[in-house]
């Protein structure tokens, strides 16, 4: 996947209302629960994205029968052992979620399998999932001890552990949970730090006990997943991107519907409003069980800030779009705690830190961090060519930068957009950033 490159001409501001597309991590989780549940479920606001259409696609090569019903997936329910073993190895993409997820899942299935993924995914840290599979019995191997593909033997007997991860992650501690269904005993998992608690709740919906205190979640083995209903909020990650633009572009207002706005990952909204910017959540609400709230972000000058790893946990994947913002503030923001940046779809802190020297702005890395001395004033970006390095985030914080730039901004690689916001072009251009796609020659 490489040809399709972002042309961002400098200025405008966002208005309007728009919807961004569904949550990645609740589309994760519903295709895999409904999947694995009693019944038929239904999943309305599901991200037809690459990365979940992944995970949808690697269920029906294990027998999944699924459709459409008014937008909504609808997935017939194989319960607990009704997978059958796919006839080849699952191929999930650049998708990190469903990796880590279904390792957990197929370490508890008779058959064998090979989770594999694309030369991104196949670089990333995977030993995070390999060493408490394996304390629970699991069989599963990985290349050169911790990278994909991974494979899996089937039929091994799996026991509860208490087990604390290495660093806050909901892949980790959702990858053991959900093993821990299939072990015999309780499945414990101690966080060292804030992650995002998806798993948990939904697993409630679908009918499974959990046993939650501040900071370890419990449930037993051998229990059954009951079909429910799937209403998925639009992912607070994806709207990151207009509450950045829409705080740095002045004359901006713009209103995100109905986004999740769920306290273990609602980092990026507290961050921003400590710098200064002018967000208001509108009609807070329960939906389907994640908190939800229309956000409207109006224009607002901001300054820098310290930033540490307590705040970093709750932001991680909406970082990128914060150092665009950083950049734009008067004063320095200072970034700690953020080790995990450099183990994303890319090395995210040099990646950015390359990015926005490019741009004129002025940072330096540090080895869980970056520096970035801010560029108030009409234009905080000059123009010019940025390397998305293949990640998505990347490409779409670049292409906010263009409201603050002193000239166009054309970003490559950027078919990875697909994997979580499908359609953000458009979206972006109606919302009234100058963007136009491109497919290189
Ligand atoms: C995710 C968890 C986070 C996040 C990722 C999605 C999830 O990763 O960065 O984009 O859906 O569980 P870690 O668990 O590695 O922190």
């Amino acid at each position: 996947m490489s040809g399709k490159s972002f042309h961002v001409q400098p200025g405008g501001a966002l208005t309007g209302e728009v919807r961004v597309p569904g949550d990645k991590s609740i589309s994760h989780r519903a295709i895999m629960f409904a999947a694995l549940a009693r019944g038929t479920s239904r999943i309305s606001g599901f991200l037809e994205s690459a990365d979940c259409l992944a995970t949808l696609n690697a269920f029906g090569a294990m027998g999944l029968t699924h459709g459409m019903q008014q937008d909504a997936r609808v997935i017939e329910g194989l319960g607990m052992h009704g997978l059958h073993a796919p006839e080849a190895a699952l191929d999930l993409g650049n998708s990190g979620t469903s990796m880590r997820l279904l390792s957990g899942i197929m370490a508890g299935q008779a058959f064998d399998s090979v989770l594999a993924g694309d030369a991104s995914l196949s670089r990333r840290p995977m030993k995070r999932v390999i060493d408490p599979l394996r304390e629970m019995g699991a069989r599963i191997e990985g290349r050169d001890g911790g990278r994909a593909p991974l494979s899996i033997s089937g039929g091994a007997a799996l026991a509860g552990i208490d087990y604390t991860p290495p660093v806050a992650s909901a892949q980790i501690k959702s990858c053991v949970l959900l093993a821990g269904l299939y072990a015999n005993g309780t499945t414990r998992v101690r966080e060292p730090g804030v992650s995002r608690d998806h798993t948990e709740r939904m697993l409630g919906a679908f009918g499974v006990e959990l046993e939650r205190d501040r900071d370890s979640v419990a449930l037993r083995g051998g229990q059954w997943l009951t079909a429910t209903d799937v209403a998925v909020p639009a992912d607070l990650s994806s709207a990151a991107f207009f509450m950045v633009g829409a705080t740095i572009a002045p004359n901006s207002d713009i209103t995100l519907r109905g986004v999740g706005i769920n306290a273990t990952r609602r980092g990026v909204i507290d961050i921003l409003r400590a710098m200064g910017a002018d967000i208001t959540l509108i009609d807070e609400r329960d939906q389907a069980g994640e908190p939800a709230a229309d956000i409207r972000v109006r224009s607002a000058a901001l300054h820098g800030i310290e930033i540490g790893a307590a705040e970093v946990e709750l932001a991680i994947d909406e970082c990128p779009a914060i150092f665009i913002a950083a950049a734009c503030a008067r004063g320095t923001t200072r970034v700690t705690g953020a080790a995990e940046l450099r183990v994303k779809e890319c090395d995210r802190i040099a990646v950015m830190a390359e990015g926005l020297a490019r741009l004129g702005v002025e940072c330096s890395e540090v080895e869980d961090g970056l520096t970035i001395v801010g560029r108030p004033g009409a234009t905080s970006f000059s123009g010019g060519g940025i390397a998305s390095h293949e990640d998505h985030r990347i490409a779409m914080s670049f292409a906010m930068a263009a409201l603050r730039a002193a000239a166009p901004i054309v970003i490559d690689d950027c078919d990875y957009v697909d994997t979580s916001f499908p359609g953000f072009v458009d979206l972006a251009a109606s919302a009234g950033l100058a963007i136009e796609s491109r497919t290189d020659e």
